[in-house]
């Protein structure tokens, strides 16, 4: 351990600092864009004097936004955004290797995870960045003494997003928040590739599943549902999907999947991914036609997609941890019902997450946006906001060169035809 632990924290294990410290610098190899943004950032020091409170999934690749943040001058506090998505290695390593305040460990109560979020706020934060609003609510509801300190914060998914927008809708949000998670080089990628590509490697992992051949229904036809149905539907999948809205059941209708009600699509499912946002998206009257052995997941940020609350009630037995992250509900008749991470966010809970090179453009949005706000703040006032265009393709430009991919220029004559308006046919 390289760091004294002068830094307040509340993690599992220190003495899986080593480890963690391996693993992030691995997706730090992946994530080259955010290392040359923290280069700047250390000579630039855009953050010197300036308390950040974080609220996120403590993975490798939060890791190396909070070093990033760290080399612009930030003192930070980090917790969890979800209870089981917490790598105790990474946390470890934070705290002892890199010298950031980490409050979380993985599968803490709602009571602990919650303690870990007003831990986190005790450093009475300039800026916030929260991963579905917990932290911003917690600041609304019982730390409002700590509002007047705030200059404003950056939100990272759909659910937080919808949240903060009812939230200023309501007139309530009392700073200006930005809505990363809306970017391009966000949603596009990390909702999309990152949740397709993770949630399927977390069904392999618990159930070591073939997928091939399985009927796959997934439920919500956004950027991540879109995301898993692609995989899945490679991987030899016939994929059903189930919506709500009539133009995203047509678009998944034309790409090739079948569209249907759950109520029907509940009759023949293998393997199940809810990832709408939405409460009770599985619940009793599909449970009671679902085959023997179907396995059940969610993708979408709170553990309310799948009615966990009824299964544990009514279920005949619970066969706990069958297999990693796996658990058995015995119904009655005897059907067998496989629920995987309990219900949460089963790519973080029975996975690591998004791999690092598209989390390499999400947590590059972040750290930018953030840059921006401190200079943007007062004349942005309280509410939601958009990232400025600019960063987007900023972080898509840098992206592509990272790849070693180049694109067209216009040219002059095309730079002219597109600003003009009297050139018809
Ligand atoms: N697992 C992850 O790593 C990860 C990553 C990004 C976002 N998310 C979360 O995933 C969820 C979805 O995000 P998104 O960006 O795809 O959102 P989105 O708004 O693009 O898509 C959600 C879709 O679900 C549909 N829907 C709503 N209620 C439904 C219901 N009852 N049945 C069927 N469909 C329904 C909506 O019409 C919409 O098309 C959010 O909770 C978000 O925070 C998770």
């Amino acid at each position: 351990m390289n760091v004294a632990t002068a830094v307040k924290h509340d993690i599992a294990n220190a003495a899986l600092a080593a480890e963690g410290k391996k693993k992030i610098e691995w997706a730090e190899r992946n994530m080259p864009v955010l290392a040359q943004i923290r280069e700047r950032f250390e000579k630039e020091q855009p953050f010197k004097g300036i308390r950040i409170s974080a609220c996120m999934h403590v993975t490798t690749e939060t890791a190396n936004l909070m070093r990033a943040l760290k080399a612009g001058g930030a003192e930070l506090a980090l917790c969890a955004s979800n209870p089981l998505s917490t790598q105790d290695d990474t946390a470890a390593a934070l705290v002892h290797e890199y010298g950031i305040s980490v409050f979380a460990r993985n599968a803490v109560d709602r009571d602990g995870y919650y303690s870990h979020i007003n831990a986190s706020l005790d450093i009475q934060p300039h800026l916030v960045f929260d991963d579905g609003c917990d932290l911003v609510n917690t600041l609304h509801t019982t730390r409002t003494e700590l509002i007047d300190g705030i200059i404003g914060g950056c939100e990272e998914t759909t659910t937080g997003v919808i949240r903060l927008s009812q939230m200023t809708k309501d007139g309530a949000l009392k700073f200006p928040m930005i809505a990363v998670n809306d970017t391009d080089t966000k949603h596009m990628f990390d909702n999309r590739f990152g949740t397709g590509q993770s949630t399927l490697d977390a069904i392999f992992r618990s159930t070591n599943s073939l997928v091939a051949g399985k009927t796959f229904v997934v439920a919500g036809f956004g950027y991540c549902g879109k995301g898993v149905a692609e995989r899945a539907k490679g991987m030899g999948a016939d994929v059903i999907i189930t919506e709500i809205d009539p133009t995203k059941a047509l678009d998944a209708l034309m790409q090739g999947y079948r569209v249907m009600p759950m109520t029907e699509a509940a009759k023949y499912g293998d393997i199940y991914v809810t990832v709408t946002g939405n409460r009770d998206v599985l619940r009793e009257e599909h449970f009671k036609i679902m085959k023997d052995g179907a396995i059940l997941s969610n993708a979408g940020h709170f553990d309310i997609e799948i009615d966990v609350a009824w299964l544990e009630k009514n279920a005949k037995t619970k066969n706990a941890k069958m297999r990693h992250q796996t658990d058995e509900y015995v119904m009655a008749d005897g059907r067998r019902i496989l629920l995987l991470a309990e219900g949460r966010l089963v790519n973080l809970g029975a996975a690591e997450g998004h791999p690092a090179s598209v989390m390499d453009m999400s947590f590059s949005d972040q750290a930018l946006t953030a840059e921006y706000l401190l200079k943007a703040a007062a004349s942005l006032g309280a509410g939601l906001h958009e990232v400025p265009t600019e960063i987007d393709k900023e972080v898509a430009r840098l992206k592509l060169e990272s790849m070693g991919s180049t694109i067209d220029k216009l040219t002059p004559a095309q730079v002219k035809y597109l600003s003009s308006w009297d050139h018809g046919s």
